[in-house]
């Protein structure tokens, strides 16, 4: 964990992205973008990470080795003024790096990310055999507020997903 660089991401960063989720959408059936790849070019990804930073709901954050991304984590926003206090969370982390604790120190960044932007609530998907996922989350204070049926399709098969939240309003 020594030499591993936690940062926000910047539109430099928009090609070893776009490299490190190909590789991430082959690791595993959980990403949006399997092993048939991330598409988008290199000015739309510059554009996200660009809109992310000047959002203040929304972040990127990446975990870097030797210049390399081996981790993501994004809190994308709501736009609409009245969910504006919300925000979607979702991360990925290099299979060689797996149990490391690189995904908790994401997470923790974008959990202090959160706090700051003044966010309320910040909710998450995940497909309800994802145990790592599911552990982590659970760890970091999200708490399970219902089952998303036949939410995700993968490999021929639709899987329920457990719909998650944590809320940062420290009145509740
Ligand atoms: C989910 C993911 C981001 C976790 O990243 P990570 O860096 O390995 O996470 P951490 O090491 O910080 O924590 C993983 C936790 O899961 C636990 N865990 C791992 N495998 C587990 C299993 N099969 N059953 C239960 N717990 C498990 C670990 O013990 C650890 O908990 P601990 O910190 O209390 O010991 C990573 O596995 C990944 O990228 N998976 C593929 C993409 C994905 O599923 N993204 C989430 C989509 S919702």
């Amino acid at each position: 964990m020594e030499n591993i660089v936690f940062r926000e991401a910047t539109m430099d960063d928009a090609e070893e992205m776009i490299s490190y989720l190909n590789i991430v959408g082959r690791e595993s059936d959980n990403l949006m973008h399997g092993s048939d790849g991330f598409k988008a070019p290199v000015e739309a990804v510059k554009r996200r990470i660009q809109a992310s930073h000047e959002s203040d709901n929304s972040v990127i954050m990446i975990a870097l080795s030797d210049g390399k991304i081996i981790g993501r984590a994004e809190l994308a926003g709501y736009p609409a003024a009245k969910l504006h206090h919300n925000a979607t969370f979702s991360i990925s982390v290099r299979k060689d790096y797996w149990n490391m604790k690189i995904g908790t120190r994401l997470m923790t960044e974008i959990i202090e990310c959160a706090k700051k932007m003044n966010l309320r609530n910040i909710d998450l998907e995940v497909v309800v055999d994802n145990k790592a996922a599911i552990a982590l989350y659970h760890k970091m204070g999200f708490t399970d507020i219902g089952v998303y049926e036949n939410y995700w399709y993968a490999n021929n098969t639709y899987s329920d997903a457990i719909v998650m939240q944590k809320c940062l309003d420290e009145s509740k």
